[in-house]
């Protein structure tokens, strides 16, 4: 018999009291948050009624903390320091007791708000402690459960037509591996079933043709795909992001700056699209030209980072035809408009194409990153595209609460309704407000307004907080929704009538 040392099994018998402690712990703070759950509970899960303002933004706790912790790294983007356990539902506490309607959620990455109950279930469940204790290298020995959670979790809600997906880690990680998988696709059409030459071998471990072919991405003006150093070329949102950075001479192309309303100027709309359309066709060419083809376009569903920028469903179907005519994939980057904010549970799912795209990137509201990719996409040979862990068992665990959850609670149809109480509420406020604010937009709950400059913008944001509303910026002049897939009609009224007392102030 296999017989542990009595110092292990004293250890192993540590751990065990340790661990129902904790679970013991864990119970009583769930049952006390139901308790309070039951008795404010709206229609689903909320448990404070409105925001609650102790002190000013940031308070004097989160000063002292933000003093610590600059003697560490970087603090310049840092707000306020949060209160985990206190923040509940829609609403964010911080460590000086301010409690905040949150319509930013973790830069739009908080899915079913703060501290919901099926996600501590889950995280109570025994069967799910092994897979956060040991965390797998899902590429080598995956769990016994993997494929099961994977069909009934991530393919469950897979774009039309892509069944096939490699889990990765945050967004820009994502979109590095799509743009490899992207490359290696078009070199091995390229190759038409032939294997690479010895040559190409041995260039490619010095970085020189042929091995490492001279391919190029294309992606737009105003564009955000991550800050890794292959994505860092293909994004354009603000110049800080990428400078001292040596990058991939690629093609940008303008993406369309749409007047609003979007009914009164249709025409110059349309016009706008096609001359964005043509000047893409002419990059192509010109980088064809120049012995360095298109492989791959980027683009994202509405360009977040960049600015709430919107294009119509005309644009991008119009777009994906020109990747196939030249032979290139087609890359959404669902990053920040997937899973279920937009009203459909990916944003490019309204473009109804007649073809899927070959890849869409996501992570955020799906707490791990990945890419959905067509069957032709696969790499066959191992470790090309690959890293160590692949992906996290841990945030499959609560990934799939998570898609429970939008299904069960019918969360998509209430991103449409709480969507349109907003876009109703920004519209109105855009005319009483024709000075401060203009061109409002917005699919679902992703919403975005115009300021009349950054200064105002910013302004009004900072004040907005210390009224008790946590919004976002984005681009120059907006400011942006990201509100969590449990945020009610009556939560958007709430934030219009205070964005309402707040221009007020600013006429
Ligand atoms: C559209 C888009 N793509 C990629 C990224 C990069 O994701 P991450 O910050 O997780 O690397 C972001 C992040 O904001 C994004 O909005």
């Amino acid at each position: 018999m296999f017989l542990l040392p009595k110092q292990s099994v004293n250890a192993h018998g540590n751990t065990f009291r340790l661990i129902k402690r904790l679970q013991n712990g864990i119970q009583k703070w769930y049952s006390l948050q139901q308790a309070s759950t039951e008795t404010n509970q709206k229609r689903r899960f909320d448990t404070y009624s409105q925001p609650l303002m102790k002190t000013p933004m940031p308070g004097p706790r989160s000063k002292e903390l933000l003093k610590s912790l600059r003697q560490i790294q970087d603090v310049t983007a840092v707000q306020f320091f949060t209160d985990f356990q206190q923040s509940q539902g829609n609403y964010i506490v911080d460590v000086d007791g301010n409690r905040l309607l949150d319509i930013f959620c973790q830069i739009a990455s908080l899915p079913l708000g703060y501290n919901h109950p099926d996600l501590i279930q889950a995280l109570l469940n025994p069967d799910n402690a092994s897979v956060i204790i040991n965390r797998p290298a899902l590429g080598v020995n995956p769990p016994v459960d993997f494929p099961t959670k994977l069909h009934e979790t991530i393919i469950e809600v897979s774009p039309p037509e892509l069944k096939n997906v490699t889990l990765m880690g945050c967004g820009s990680c994502s979109n590095e591996n799509a743009y490899k998988m992207g490359f290696i696709w078009y070199m091995r059409k390229k190759r038409d079933g032939k294997p690479p030459t010895k040559e190409e071998l041995e260039s490619t471990l010095l970085n020189k043709v042929p091995g490492s072919p001279k391919l190029s991405i294309l992606s737009f003006d105003g564009g955000f795909h991550g800050r890794t150093m292959g994505t860092l070329s293909t994004t354009h949102s603000k110049a800080v992001h990428k400078l001292d950075i040596p990058a991939f001479d690629w093609p940008t192309a303008p993406f369309p700056q749409l007047k609003y309303p979007l009914e009164n100027f249709q025409k110059e709309n349309q016009l706008e699209e096609e001359r964005c359309l043509d000047k893409v066709k002419q990059l192509i060419n010109e980088y064809e030209n120049k012995g360095s083809p298109v492989a791959v376009i980027v683009v994202e569903p509405i360009q977040a980072e960049g600015g709430d920028n919107h294009a119509s469903v005309a644009f991008f179907r119009q777009l994906r035809n020109i990747a196939k005519e030249v032979g290139a994939a087609f890359l959404v980057d669902e990053v920040q408009t997937g899973c279920a904010a937009t009203g459909h549970m990916w944003a490019h799912e309204s473009w109804e194409l007649d073809d899927p795209p070959e890849m869409v990137t996501f992570s955020k509201k799906m707490q791990l990153g990945g890419i959905y990719h067509k069957d032709e996409m696969r790499v066959d040979e191992s470790y090309r595209v690959f890293n160590t862990w692949l992906g996290d068992s841990s945030k499959l665990v609560l990934l799939e609460a998570i898609i429970n959850c939008i299904k069960r609670e019918k969360l998509i149809d209430l991103a449409k309704e709480s969507g349109e109480v907003l876009q109703t509420g920004l519209k109105s406020l855009a005319s009483k407000y024709p000075n401060i604010i203009s061109r409002p937009r917005g699919m679902g709950t992703f919403c975005a307004i115009d300021f009349i400059d950054s200064k105002k913008r910013d302004e009004i944001i900072a004040d907005l907080k210390n009224n008790g509303i946590m919004a976002g910026s984005c681009g120059a002049l907006a400011m942006r929704l990201r509100p969590a897939l449990i945020f009610e009609p009556y939560h958007a009224n709430y934030f219009i009538d205070a964005f309402d007392s707040v221009l007020s102030k600013h006429k």
